[in-house]
C-alpha cells in the first residue's frame, strides 16, 4: 500500500526524470486573473505560458496543484460528502508541455507511469478520446491510434465521447483543447467496458476518471472565438485522492489517508461512530473533512470569511461545515481542530499552512463563535415558519424568511438549500433575490439621503 505522500512524490519524480521541471503548486487565489475565483486545475499557473504571453526557462513541467472547485465552470459543492469522489479542495498531479512534446509522448508517459511505476492493472482501465463536435474540433482519430498502439487495447476499450466530457477548458475563456481520459473500474470482479458511462455506485464501486490528458491547441476568447495556440501543448491532471483510492485498496476518497484522519476526528469530537455509509451522520462527517481542508488552505492564503467574493465563498463553506457539526450534536467550536489537523498532515508539502497555523486557528474559531450565536435561532425560525409557499405541490420557504435567515442570522443561501433538502423544502430563490434587491436599494437610498 502506498501512502499519498509516496504517490505524490513518485509522480513528480517520474516526470522530473523525464526532464520536467518540478514546479511548486501555484496559489489557490490566482493573481491578476479576474476570470477565475480559484485555481481549478494544474494548468492555471501556466495559462500565459500556453498562450505565449509569458515565457519560462523550461518547456516541460510537473506539479501537484492545490485546487478548489466551488464556483464557475467546475463546481462540485452540492455533491461533496454525498458521493465518494467529490471535493471542494483536492490536489491535482500534472505534467505539462509548452510547445515541446504532444500527444504521442503524453500518452506514452501516462501509460508507463500507471502500468510500470504504479503497477495498475490494465484490465481495469479504459480510455476515452474526443469524438468530434461542431464548434469544437474534429474527432481525434490520431489520439485513438496512439492509444491503440501504446496500450494494445481493442477498439471497444478506446471510447469516443462528446465535448461535454472530452473537450477541456479552464473557464469561459483561456487555453483549451480535446482531451483523452483514463478511467478505472473499481471494486467489481466483472469488468465490462460496455458498462462504462454508468454512474458509479454510492459506495464508489464502478468506473471513474483517474487522469485527464488535454491536447491544448486553442485559446477561447470572450464571445466563443477560438484561435490556435502558438504551439500544440500538453496539460494533464490526475486527482491524487483518486489514485490514493486505487493504491490503498479502499472505495471512497474519504477512506484514503488524505481524508480519513479528519473524518475520524469529526467522529471522535461528535462521539458518533463513522460507518462509511450514506447515513446523514456519515455524510456530515465527510462534509466537515472536505470543508476543513478548504478552510485551512484558503486562510493560509490570506482569504478570510466575509461578505463578498472569495471571502463569502469561504464563509459559505465554513458555515456549512459548522452546521453539519451542529447537526452531529457538537455544541462547542470544533472546526478549528479539524483545520489544524490539515496543517499537521499537509504542512510538509504546503509550508504556508505551517507559517499561518495560528491565523488558521484564530480565524476559524472566531467565525464559528460568530455563527453559533445565531445558528439555533435561525433553525428555530425555519421550524416556526407557518407560511410555506406551495411550489407545485412542494413546500417552499418564502423569500422573506430566507432573506431574514441570510441577513440577520448569517445563513448563506446554499446552506438553506442543504437544510431544505434534509427537511423536505425548497427555498424561494426569486423571492429571496427580490428581498435582497430591495435591501440593497434601501441601503443605497440611506447613503444618498
Ligand atoms: N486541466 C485538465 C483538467 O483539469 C487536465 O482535467
Amino acid at each position: 500500500m502506498a501512502s499519498s505522500s509516496e504517490i505524490r512524490e513518485s509522480f513528480l519524480r517520474f516526470f522530473a526524470e523525464r526532464e520536467h521541471e518540478r514546479v511548486a503548486s501555484g496559489p489557490l487565489v490566482p493573481p491578476n486573473d479576474p476570470t477565475l475565483m480559484f485555481a481549478n486545475a494544474g494548468m492555471v499557473q501556466f495559462k500565459d505560458v500556453f498562450t505565449g504571453k509569458e515565457s519560462r526557462p523550461y518547456s516541460r513541467a510537473t506539479s501537484s496543484q492545490k485546487c478548489i472547485r466551488i464556483s464557475g465552470k467546475h463546481n462540485d459543492l452540492e455533491n461533496v460528502g454525498v458521493t465518494a469522489r467529490h471535493h471542494t479542495f483536492f490536489e491535482m498531479l500534472g505534467n505539462f508541455s509548452f510547445g515541446n512534446y504532444f500527444k504521442q509522448d503524453a500518452i506514452k508517459f501516462a501509460w508507463d507511469y500507471f502500468i510500470d511505476t504504479l503497477g495498475l492493472d490494465p484490465e481495469r482501465l479504459v480510455v476515452t478520446v474526443f469524438g468530434g463536435e461542431e464548434g469544437f474540433a474534429p474527432a481525434d482519430d490520431e489520439a485513438a491510434a496512439i492509444w491503440k498502439d501504446v496500450t494494445g487495447f481493442p477498439d471497444e476499450r478506446i471510447i469516443r465521447c462528446g465535448a461535454k466530457d472530452n473537450f477541456w477548458q479552464m473557464g469561459d475563456t483561456g487555453p483549451c483543447g480535446p482531451c483523452s481520459e483514463i478511467h478505472y473500474c473499481l471494486g467489481l470482479d466483472d469488468i465490462d467496458p460496455r458498462t462504462f458511462g454508468e454512474e458509479p455506485a454510492a459506495d464508489g464501486r464502478g468506473w471513474f476518471e483517474l487522469w485527464n490528458l488535454v491536447f491544448m491547441q486553442f485559446e477561447r476568447h470572450a464571445g466563443g472565438r477560438m484561435d490556435p495556440l502558438p504551439a500544440p501543448s500538453i496539460d494533464t491532471g490526475a486527482g491524487l485522492e483518486r489514485i490514493a483510492v486505487v493504491k490503498q485498496g479502499v472505495l471512497s476518497n474519504y477512506d484514503t489517508d488524505l481524508l480519513r484522519p479528519i473524518v475520524d476526528l469529526a467522529s471522535e469530537i461528535s462521539g458518533k461512530r463513522y460507518r462509511a455509509s450514506q447515513s446523514e451522520d456519515d455524510v456530515s462527517m465527510r462534509v466537515i473533512a472536505d470543508h476543513a481542508r478548504t478552510t485551512a488552505f484558503l486562510i493560509s492564503e490570506g482569504v478570510f470569511p466575509d461578505k463578498e467574493g472569495r471571502a463569502y465563498v469561504l464563509r459559505r463553506v465554513m458555515r456549512r461545515a459548522i452546521r453539519h457539526g451542529h447537526r452531529l450534536g457538537i455544541h462547542e467550536p470544533f472546526l478549528h481542530h479539524c483545520a489544524l489537523r490539515v496543517v499537521e498532515d499537509m504542512g510538509d508539502v504546503y509550508p504556508q499552512l505551517v507559517e499561518r497555523r495560528a491565523l488558521i486557528d484564530e480565524i476559524t474559531q472566531q467565525e464559528e463563535e460568530r455563527f453559533r450565536r445565531t445558528l439555533d435561532r435561525g433553525l428555530q425560525l425555519i421550524s416556526d415558519n407557518k407560511e410555506w409557499i406551495d411550489a407545485g405541490g412542494a413546500r417552499s420557504l418564502p423569500g422573506k424568511v430566507a432573506f431574514k435567515l441570510y441577513d440577520t442570522y448569517g445563513f448563506p443561501l446554499d446552506l438553506q438549500n442543504v437544510i431544505g433538502e434534509e427537511q423536505g423544502f425548497d427555498v424561494d430563490h426569486a423571492g429571496f433575490d427580490a428581498e435582497l434587491a430591495q435591501a440593497r436599494q434601501r441601503s443605497q437610498g440611506s447613503k444618498v439621503g
